[in-house]
């Protein structure tokens, strides 16, 4: 089966809600997506989508070339965890695993696999009540690993997780994508995906804002923002205005520069004969980039709560 999803032209409502409003992109093998954007954006809708667990107005989610109702083996094709605290709580970890397994024809053997592969071999005769959210997410990786799918969609796996537990999920989803996986994880957070996302879907009111990789966007980001330390403040605003850049005060003998870089901010303060005790060049972060494109969408679900 070609690892692939495929969205295109998702459009729901709920009553007078639009959840979904024309949302279209697809997911390759081999990279993990983000999938970003505010609480509201559609992420959640989408995904349920994708798996079947929700209807649409319009348009129309394939999972390998097909729509999810209609792949023979649904967990060897693709695996999903959407709600982590959806558990029996009496049941253990491992019967847990073992009821989704039998249900798909899998043995005992796989079960105790992906308890391994996703380190909870230990935990895993205890009973699911007593998981804390991190575990839970854990078996809810592992559930969705059972069939072995190439393809895999999680919707916020790393919510309420501690940081060793965000570094462990970060480094799973990368050596999962690079069994050449496609792999769609979503977070309302831009920093959860720094460091696991070669690309990003960012969505926003039901439909994407960017569809761009993770280096691509960081390249877009409003550019270079050059912090300069100077006791003359005012001869140094003077000079690197007349260079032709924006500046800012953002402290008593602290300017922020845009619009040159850094070794022109320098050079210009020398032939000025500007004194200054630094000069720092700052990349925008991925989290500044977000912020930016998906101002518009924030801003709209502001107004309409306070409406
Ligand atoms: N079952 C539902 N009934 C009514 N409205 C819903 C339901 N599910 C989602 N919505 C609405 O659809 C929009 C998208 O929600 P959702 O897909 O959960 O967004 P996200 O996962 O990005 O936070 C929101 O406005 C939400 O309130
Ligand atoms: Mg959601």
């Amino acid at each position: 089966m070609e690892a692939t999803i495929e969205v295109s032209g998702l459009r729901k409502r709920y009553g007078p809600t639009v959840a979904l409003d024309g949302m279209t992109f697809t997911v390759t093998p081999g990279r993990v997506t983000g999938f970003v954007g505010p609480n509201g954006a559609g992420k959640s809708t989408t995904m349920r989508v994708i798996l079947g667990l929700d209807s649409v107005d319009e348009g129309r989610a394939l999972v390998g070339g097909r729509p999810y109702r209609a792949l023979r083996h649904p967990l060897r094709q693709v695996g999903s965890l959407l709600d982590a605290s959806a558990l029996q709580p009496s049941r253990t970890g491992r019967n847990h695993l073992l009821w989704l397994a039998h249900s798909q024809g899998l043995g005992a053997r796989r079960v105790d696999e992906v308890a391994e592969r996703v380190g909870l071999t230990s935990a895993i005769r205890r009973k699911a009540g007593g998981y804390s959210l991190g575990m839970r997410q854990r078996l809810g990786i592992a559930a969705a690993l059972l069939g072995d799918p190439p393809v895999l969609v999680l919707d916020e796996p790393v919510n309420g997780m501690d940081p060793e537990g965000i570094r462990w999920v970060r480094g799973f989803l990368r050596s999962l994508a690079a069994e050449g996986r496609a792999v769609l994880v979503s977070s309302h957070l831009m920093s959860e995906l720094q460091d696991t996302a070669d690309h990003v879907v960012i969505v926003g009111r039901g439909k994407v804002i960017a569809d761009v990789g993770v280096a691509e966007l960081i390249e877009a980001a409003s550019g270079e923002r050059v912090t300069v330390r100077t006791s003359a403040r005012t001869p140094a605003m003077t000079a690197l205005a007349r260079a032709g850049a924006t500046v800012a005060v953002t402290g008593a003998d602290t300017l922020t520069v845009t619009g040159l870089s850094g070794e022109r901010v320098v050079a210009v303060l020398g032939e000025n004969a500007v004194p200054f005790s630094e000069v720092s060049a700052h990349r925008a972060s991925l989290e500044e980039a977000y912020m930016e494109l998906t101002r518009d969408a924030v801003e709209f679900h502001a107004a309409e709560g306070a409406r």
